[in-house]
């Protein structure tokens, strides 16, 4: 399942930090307010059980969301920071996982692991933040990864622009996962980036590194 998530102020934020001349200070402030919205989207599918609450005036109709309490957020660095800071804001009791992963610069741009760290995942609803879907080469090589460490409930993808080349080799190996995603972008360039897309979301978020 692909969601594109269409509100008007994801957009109007995605169209923000697609401009070439923004600088570091708003495009994080961006992908944050992206994340956050993406959250609470995700968070208005879960379900939800009627309860009632004691008022000091009376007593009012409510929700509990008990699947809140089950996520597991799991950020691969170092693009995905600033998006998991604006989805931590929405699932506030969720654990938290990191893996860090590169792909070559070159093609085939295959994927490697260097780090790993998760909490349980067994049963939970796991959310994958990888703000960019280019080649789906690491976000592949990712989610074995994670179904060889437990058997989530569910795993949800959040990207802020996913690409054609990446959404098919997603569903192809790993067809029942959900991908909510802002923008699907036409093409890939040589390098591998997407087109138009953002540029490099690590630099842009973090700065060029040097090492
Ligand atoms: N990673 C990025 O940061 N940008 C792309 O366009 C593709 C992968």
């Amino acid at each position: 399942m692909l969601k594109v998530v269409d509100h008007a102020v994801v957009q109007k934020n995605l169209t923000r930090i697609r401009d070439k001349n923004i600088d570091r200070v708003h495009f994080r402030q961006g992908i944050i307010e992206i994340g956050r919205l993406m959250g609470y989207e995700y968070a208005n599918t879960l379900e939800k059980k009627p309860i009632t609450v004691d008022t000091p005036l009376g007593t009012a109709e409510g929700i509990e969301i008990d699947a809140m309490k089950n996520i597991v957020v799991i950020s691969i660095l170092r693009a995905a920071i600033p998006l998991v800071e604006g989805i931590s804001k929405v699932f506030k009791e969720a654990e938290y996982g990191v893996i860090g992963a590169w792909r070559s610069e070159e093609p085939p741009f295959n994927a490697k692991i260097e780090y790993i760290k998760l909490p349980d995942l067994e049963n939970k609803i796991v959310i994958v933040a990888d703000p960019m879907l280019a080649t789906g080469h690491t976000l592949n090589a990712i989610l074995n990864e994670i179904k060889n460490k437990g058997m989530p409930k569910k795993i949800v993808i959040f990207n802020v622009i996913s690409a054609e080349p990446g959404i098919e080799i997603i569903f192809k190996n790993h067809p029942e996962v959900e991908i909510y995603t802002c923008s699907v972008d036409e093409k890939l360039n040589q390098d591998g980036y997407i087109v138009p897309g953002l540029g490099d979301v690590g630099d842009l978020c973090f700065g060029k590194p040097c090492l």
